[in-house]
């Protein structure tokens, strides 16, 4: 067994983290912290009452480095990189669920803030399996991607070689509320949100210059990315809607089928996805249509499943040498 430890356990990727783990015929939950501990999560999650329960401590890089060999940063940005430099020294693996990691350092420190552990990032490996399978095998640090550009780049990665770079890729995203963490906010309010949707940081979104650095990355071209997501009234799922035009009229869902050809949590759909289908699994669910030279690409996951928690167990277990799709699940039952 590879003990595992969860910092950030009362959060929403925390939990799923957790729901995850117990079932996990390879990972033992031996630390679970937050920011203040002293509690149980239980106490914490009523939902795992007489299902599983451990103490929460205060969170401690010492105590994680005693208690596990890989630890799951279910953390804010800033916060995670402070704990990561720390596991990463004393030989524990760490998958960080936040941002800290994702970008290269000026890109990093342009949109979110100073980085703090430059000596570590240059070897983190972007935890996108269908993107980064081989290097995460080898893997002590991994940066699992955001929950948008999870679901942008696994429609849009497939087309790279055929998209029109001299023309602009625009991206309309929708995401359930959770997406934003339990923190509360007039924006997330339930008085807001309910019976409404409007769109968030449009164009100057965070996860665009993500989105815009890893095709750049798979492709070695550069796209003109332009990002609006939407908040939508409902708890969990993301919808991504990508329009750009081609240099060449090829058949896209021939395209997605061989790119995905061995991918176990994408799916292609002949019709439009929806929200709800991927909701509770780490699948992906991708459908395309071209017009002419113009090309619409529709993707859906779980915003913290695939957009977070599930995705971050896939990489876990490519890094300790499991079967990706180990103990990750594949059908749930979500109201
Ligand atoms: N929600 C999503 O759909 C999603 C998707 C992809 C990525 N992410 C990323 O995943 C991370 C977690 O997201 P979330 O939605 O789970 O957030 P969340 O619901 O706000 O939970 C954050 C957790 O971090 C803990 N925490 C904060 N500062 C800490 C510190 N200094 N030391 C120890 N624990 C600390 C909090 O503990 P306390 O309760 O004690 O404050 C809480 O358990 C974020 O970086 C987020 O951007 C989220």
């Amino acid at each position: 067994m590879t003990r595992v430890a969860v910092i950030g356990a009362s959060g929403f990727t925390g939990l799923e983290l957790v729901k995850i783990l117990i079932n996990h015929p390879k990972f033992e939950i031996s630390y679970v912290a937050t920011s203040e501990g002293e509690t149980s999560l239980t106490a914490l999650h009523p939902a795992l009452t007489d299902v599983f329960d451990a103490p929460v401590a205060k969170a401690d890089a010492a105590e994680i480095a005693e208690a596990a060999d890989l630890a799951f940063l279910a953390l804010p940005h800033k916060a995670s990189m402070g704990f990561a430099k720390h596991l990463l020294e004393r030989g524990v693996k760490v998958v960080d669920l936040s941002a800290d990691y994702r970008l290269e350092l000026a890109t990093y420190e342009a949109h979110y803030c100073p980085h703090e552990d430059k000596e570590h990032l240059p070897e983190a490996v972007y935890g996108l399996p269908e993107l980064t399978r081989e290097p995460l095998k080898k893997a002590r640090l991994v940066a699992n991607p955001g929950c948008y550009p999870t679901a942008a780049l696994l429609g849009l990665l497939p087309f790279t070689p055929y998209i029109d770079s001299d023309f602009p890729i625009f991206i309309d995203a929708k995401s359930g509320v959770s997406g934003a963490g339990k923190k509360c906010t007039q924006t997330t309010h339930f008085v807001t949100i309910n019976e409404n949707i409007f769109p968030y940081n449009p164009l100057v979104h965070r996860h665009q210059p993500e989105i815009a650095e890893k095709l750049q990355k798979q492709s070695g071209k550069r796209f003109d990315i332009n990002f609006v997501p939407h908040l939508i009234p409902v708890t969990r799922g993301e919808m991504v809607d990508s329009y750009m035009l081609l240099k060449e009229e090829i058949d896209p869902l021939e395209v997605l089928r061989d790119f995905y050809k061995e991918a176990p949590f994408v799916r292609i759909f002949e019709k439009p996805v929806d929200i709800k289908s991927p909701s509770g699994t780490n699948f992906c669910d991708i459908f395309a249509r071209r017009s002419g030279k113009k090309l619409y690409i529709n993707s859906a996951i779980d915003n913290i499943l695939r957009g977070a928690s599930s995705q971050a167990v896939v990489n876990a277990n490519l890094m300790c040498g499991y079967d990706e799709a180990l103990g990750i699940p594949v059908i749930a039952y979500v109201p």
